[in-house]
C-alpha cells in the first residue's frame, strides 16, 4: 500500500514538502506527494512565481506529483507536455475541488455536474497528451447516486489512477465520507484506485487498508498536517518530539519568510498549518483564539513560544 500526502493549497507548498521530510523522514515520507492546483494560463505562458514550486531543486526527495485544475482539455493537455519537460511523469487533474469560485466556473467537482461535459475534457486530454495521468474526485455534486454516470466515463481513459474522496461536491468537508458507496464504486473501477478522506490516526489508517487491501494507495491531508509524524508512527515509528515539532515548525516559519520576502505572510500561512496542529497542546483554547488575531512577526513568534509551555497530548 503507497501513502501519499494531498494536495492541499496553502499548506503542502514545496516549503512544507521540504519541512516534513526533513523532520519526519524517511520513515515518515509519503511514497509520493501532490502539490497543489496549478491552473494552464489561457495565454500559454507560465508564470515563473508559480511554476517555482515545481522546480525540480527545489523539490528534492519523494516524487512530487503536479495537479492541474483545468477546464479546457487541449489547454490542460499543453501544460501536461510542459511539466514533462521539467521531468514530472505522471499528472493529477483536479476533478473534486468543491469551492465555489471554482465550481461556478466548471472546474474542479464543478466538472461532475454534466458527464458529456466531463467526457468531452477527459477525451480532449488523453487525445493531445502523453504519459501516465491520474485523477482525483468526489462522488458527484449532489448525490453519490451520480457516481455510476461518473465512472462509466471515467472508465473509458487510462486513467493511472483515480483518487477518491468520498464525499459530494455539495457537502464541502461536512458530515461524514461515504464509505459505504466507495465500497460499492470500488468493484467497478477499471484502474488502480485510492482512497481519500478523513484518515487522522494510524488506527484508522490500518482499518482502511484492513477493510479495502484492493487499493493501490491511501492519501492524507488534514491529518498529515495536523500531525507531520503520522506516517512513521503507522510504520511502526515514534510521534513527534516537541524538539521534533519545534524545528519542523521553525523551518517552515523561516522558509515562509524567505519565500515571500516577509515575515508578516509568513505568520498568516502559519497559521493555516497551525489552524491543524494547535489541537496537539493540551488547554491551547485561548493562545489559539490570540493565535488567530496575531498579524505581527512578534506576536506570532511570542505565541508560540508560549504554546510549546504546554503539555502535548
Ligand atoms: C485548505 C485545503 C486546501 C486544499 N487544496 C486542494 C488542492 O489544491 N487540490 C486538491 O485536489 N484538493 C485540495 N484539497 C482537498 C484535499 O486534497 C483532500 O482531498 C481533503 O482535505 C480530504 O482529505 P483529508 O480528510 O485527508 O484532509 C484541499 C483541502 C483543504 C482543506
Amino acid at each position: 500500500m503507497q501513502y501519499y500526502a494531498a494536495p492541499m493549497e496553502g499548506l503542502t507548498d514545496r516549503v512544507w514538502r521540504q519541512a516534513q521530510q526533513k523532520w519526519f523522514g524517511p520513515e515518515g515520507t509519503a511514497h509520493r506527494y501532490y502539490a497543489p492546483f496549478l491552473s494552464p494560463p489561457e495565454n500559454r505562458v507560465l508564470i515563473k512565481k508559480k511554476m517555482a514550486e515545481l522546480a525540480p531543486a527545489a523539490n528534492s526527495g519523494a516524487p512530487v506529483i503536479p495537479q492541474l485544475l483545468a477546464k479546457d482539455g487541449e489547454l490542460a493537455a499543453w501544460m501536461i507536455g510542459e511539466l514533462r519537460a521539467l521531468g514530472y511523469t505522471e499528472v493529477n487533474l483536479n476533478l473534486g475541488c468543491p469551492s465555489g469560485t471554482v465550481t461556478a466556473k466548471g472546474k474542479g467537482s464543478g466538472m461532475l455536474r454534466d458527464p458529456a461535459v466531463l467526457d468531452a475534457f477527459l477525451d480532449a486530454v488523453f487525445s493531445h497528451a502523453e504519459g501516465p495521468i491520474s485523477v482525483k474526485t468526489r462522488l458527484g455534486v449532489s448525490s453519490p447516486d451520480e457516481f455510476a454516470a461518473i465512472l462509466d466515463i471515467y472508465d473509458r481513459y487510462p486513467i493511472c489512477e483515480l483518487t477518491i474522496h468520498p464525499r459530494v461536491m455539495r457537502q464541502l468537508y461536512r458530515g461524514q465520507t461515504d464509505r459505504a458507496a466507495f465500497a460499492e464504486a470500488l468493484p467497478r473501477c477499471t484502474m488502480p484506485v485510492c482512497y481519500n478522506g478523513d484518515v487522522t490516526t494510524p488506527e484508522e489508517l490500518r482499518a482502511l487498508e484492513t477493510q479495502f487491501p484492493q487499493l493501490s494507495g491511501i492519501m492524507i491531508g488534514r491529518g498529515f498536517i495536523a500531525d507531520p509524524a503520522l506516517l512513521r508512527r503507522a510504520r511502526g515509528g515514534t510521534g513527534a518530539s516537541r524538539e521534533e515539532l519545534r524545528g519542523y515548525l521553525d523551518d517552515l516559519y523561516h522558509g515562509y519568510t524567505e519565500l515571500f520576502g516577509s515575515a508578516g505572510c509568513a505568520v498568516s500561512r502559519m497559521k493555516a498549518h497551525w489552524f491543524y496542529l494547535i489541537h496537539r497542546f493540551a488547554g491551547s483554547e485561548k493562545l489559539e483564539k490570540q493565535l488567530r488575531k496575531a498579524r505581527e512577526p512578534w506576536e506570532y513568534e511570542v505565541l508560540v513560544n508560549q504554546i510549546f509551555t504546554l503539555p502535548m497530548l
